[in-house]
């Protein structure tokens, strides 16, 4: 211990030689640099791509990639900060951030998507190979251990969207983002910078990316909202929710399904505030990317076990609603809606409804609901966290609980304005309702 405080001591009398004496350490630690920034920027822009592409499988794995990323881009800044030349802060340069303000452009998702994993990714995998050929293996053993993990992530990655990105006409933009990538001279700065060819527009210098006013379910059927009280129209009948109507628990399973199917909502719009906060420290993204991450996993319950347990999935519509709403709301009131209100205020009912579908013996439901419950109580820690940093970012220096009350009060307006847009795409014969809820579940 005294050894290496006295090497610190001396090296900050002369750091001219001391960066000499640690050069080999400086010269990776820019590496590492690079590659955190560009992590950092692939989970603020990658986002983007989830409420754009239309599959709710696509969306669930972007997710889970996302959350990859933030876990890479932790494990870097920790792995980074060890290491002389990396830096404290986490700021991502002008050069790398370019990069990816140009790749959230395309107007169709797919193409956007094709971007990102024809290029950036794999710009991204080279450069981690390149980093693990080129260090010390038994020096910067820490880092190789962390890069070899990374790289089988990044590889899976590649294999796992393959087929999404099949038929996939996207050469005009990835060669597009091919070219905007060399003008930096690759990911990591360090190949001869090619010139731009005449003619070559930096589309996000012309205009900036703005949210879509609607997301994209693809082929599934859409609405407003699920939750209403006609049985004979809306699958969620708010009524039956409730104890006083003792609603066979049959139906109360089904409905929670449907339920967590449409937490792809949540998916969608939380996918929104990354982009929003260029600013944000790495650890309110890392939150954000697990909150993303966890939402895709419960939407995936409703959609996975709805089939097994007899419905069609093409009969469920997919409510837009909360989507519509808050995207034309500031990324703060966004995730104080999520976090303060929609989140914080489910528990109730669900403790009931979990407490009833018990009656069931259904090991699997039990199981997802108690991993919901759990996920949800960390989701509404998150926002107490990460609400007041996030409204700094904005400017915002109201208290809180008035910033929510305000909040709540505008979103009841917008709801007005911005709600109940969305037609259904399916008549009522069509689509999933509670009495078809009850026939499915073999209740009179
Ligand atoms: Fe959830
Ligand atoms: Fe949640």
């Amino acid at each position: 211990m005294a050894t290496s405080q006295s090497t610190d001591a001396s090296a900050s009398k002369s750091s001219g030689k001391s960066s000499l004496r640690m050069l080999a350490v400086m010269d990776m630690a820019n590496l590492l640099r690079h590659i955190f920034e560009y992590e950092r920027e692939m989970i603020r822009t990658a986002t983007t791509l989830v409420y754009r592409v239309g599959e709710p499988e696509l969306k669930y794995l972007l997710c889970q990639h996302i959350w990859e990323s933030a876990q890479h881009a932790r494990f870097l800044r920790e792995r980074g900060r060890e290491m002389a030349g990396f830096g404290s802060g986490e700021s991502v340069r002008t050069e790398i951030r370019k990069i990816f303000e140009e790749a959230v452009k395309p107007e169709d998702g797919m193409i956007a998507l094709a971007g990102f994993y024809r290029v950036l990714k794999p710009a991204l995998l080279k450069s981690y190979r390149y980093y693990l050929k080129e260090t010390d293996h038994l020096a910067d053993w820490p880092s190789k251990q962390l890069l070899q993990e990374f790289i089988a992530d990044e590889e899976r990655h590649a294999s796992e969207m393959e087929k999404y990105l099949e038929g996939v006409e996207a050469g005009e933009w990835v060669s597009h983002m091919k070219t905007a990538l060399s003008s930096i001279g690759g990911l990591l700065e360090i190949e001869e910078k090619e010139d731009l060819p005449a003619g070559f527009v930096w589309k996000h210098e012309k205009e900036g990316y703005s949210h879509p006013p609607v997301c994209s379910r693809g082929k599934y059927p859409v609405c407003s909202s699920v939750f209403g009280h006609n049985p004979d129209e809306d699958p969620i009948i708010r009524p039956w929710l409730e104890e006083e109507a003792n609603t066979d628990a049959a139906v109360l399973r089904l409905m929670i399904y449907v339920w967590l199917m449409m937490e792809m909502d949540a998916v969608d719009y939380l996918a929104t505030i990354f982009y929003d906060t260029p600013e944000a420290p790495l650890d309110m993204h890392y939150d954000m990317a697990r909150h993303l991450w966890d939402e895709s996993r419960h939407s995936q319950f409703g959609f996975r076990q709805l089939p097994r347990l007899g419905v069609d999935v093409m009969t469920v519509e997919h409510s837009l609603d909360l989507y519509c709403i808050l995207v034309q709301m500031p990324a703060p009131e966004r995730y104080a809606m999520m976090t303060m209100e929609f989140e914080a205020g489910s528990f109730p009912t669900k403790a009931y409804l979990i407490d009833r579908i018990r009656e069931l013996n259904d090991f699997e439901v039990d199981t997802l609901l108690a991993f919901d419950r759990n996920d949800e109580q960390n989701h509404v820690r998150y926002g107490h966290q990460w609400l007041k940093p996030l409204m700094e970012q904005f400017g915002i220096e109201a208290e809180v609980g008035d910033f929510v009350k305000a909040t709540q009060k505008k979103f009841e307006e917008f709801a007005e304005k911005f709600g109940g847009k969305i037609p259904h795409s399916l008549s009522p014969e069509e689509r999933l309702t509670g009495n078809k809820i009850k026939k499915i579940a073999g209740v009179n």
